[in-house]
């Protein structure tokens, strides 16, 4: 079984990365951050705020969480319902980071990635893959890059998207999400001691999936 983590904060580049390495590789992309996602976007639906804990676990115990790969892509499905098209909204990046931070969340989210990467060959990103989920994933990346490149990145992303917005909003996103993902108190985000560390602030995605493709073929 290959099992591959990337890890880093927001913007790094991780999922473009990620979904190279595996295209390249013939193996499947795992997008963890969609659980988050996915699990904030059905929380605010079910009027939960993602802020309170107690709250929160009540509806995850309740709660169907299930992943599965249609036609290459992937879908995450609350209680039946594919929520995938409403979890890349701005609102719900904030939620998203809020909701990762209770303990629990987190290892139940730990538990469907690790059943899917026992089950087959993946390259999962997200932040405590390397460190939490996987931490005997056979190789582990930390992809970083400065917070202005990161900002600048999701910036032109968004208003490819047609969103309005402010670049000095997303670099003030982007730091505050920074510092919620390394602070909370269980599994933060960190690099791994055995992750190989790329700073792509002056590499472009398809020069990091290089890097990280030398290593994995030998
Ligand atoms: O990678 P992303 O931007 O889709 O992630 C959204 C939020 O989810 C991020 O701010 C922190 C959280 N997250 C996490 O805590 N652990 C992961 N493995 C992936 C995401």
């Amino acid at each position: 079984m290959i099992n591959i983590t990337i890890d880093g904060p927001s913007g790094a580049g991780k999922s473009t990365v990620a979904k190279s390495v595996a295209k390249r590789i013939g193996i499947m992309y795992l997008d963890t951050g969609a659980l988050y996602r996915a699990f904030a976007y059905f929380s605010i639906k079910n009027g939960v705020d993602v802020n309170d804990e107690n709250a929160v676990e009540m509806l995850l115990g309740a709660a169907r969480i299930d992943v599965k790969h249609i036609g290459g892509e992937q879908r995450v499905f609350c209680d039946g319902l594919d929520v995938t098209p409403y979890i890349r909204e701005h609102n719900i990046s904030k939620a998203a980071s809020d909701i990762s931070k209770h303990q629990s969340v987190r290892v139940r989210l730990s538990e469907i990635q690790r059943k899917i990467a026992g089950e087959r060959d993946v390259v999962l990103d997200g932040r405590d893959a390397g460190t939490f989920v996987l931490p005997n994933a056979n190789y582990k990346f930390y992809l970083t890059a400065n917070p202005e490149v990161r900002a600048r990145r999701r910036y032109s992303e968004l208003k490819e998207k047609g969103a309005d917005v402010e670049y000095a909003k997303v670099l003030e996103d982007i730091k505050l999400r920074d510092y919620n993902d390394s602070n909370r108190a269980f599994a933060p985000l960190k690099q791994a001691p055995d992750a190989r560390l790329i700073d792509s602030t002056d590499m472009s995605a398809q020069e990091v999936a290089d890097i990280i493709l030398q290593y994995v073929n030998g």
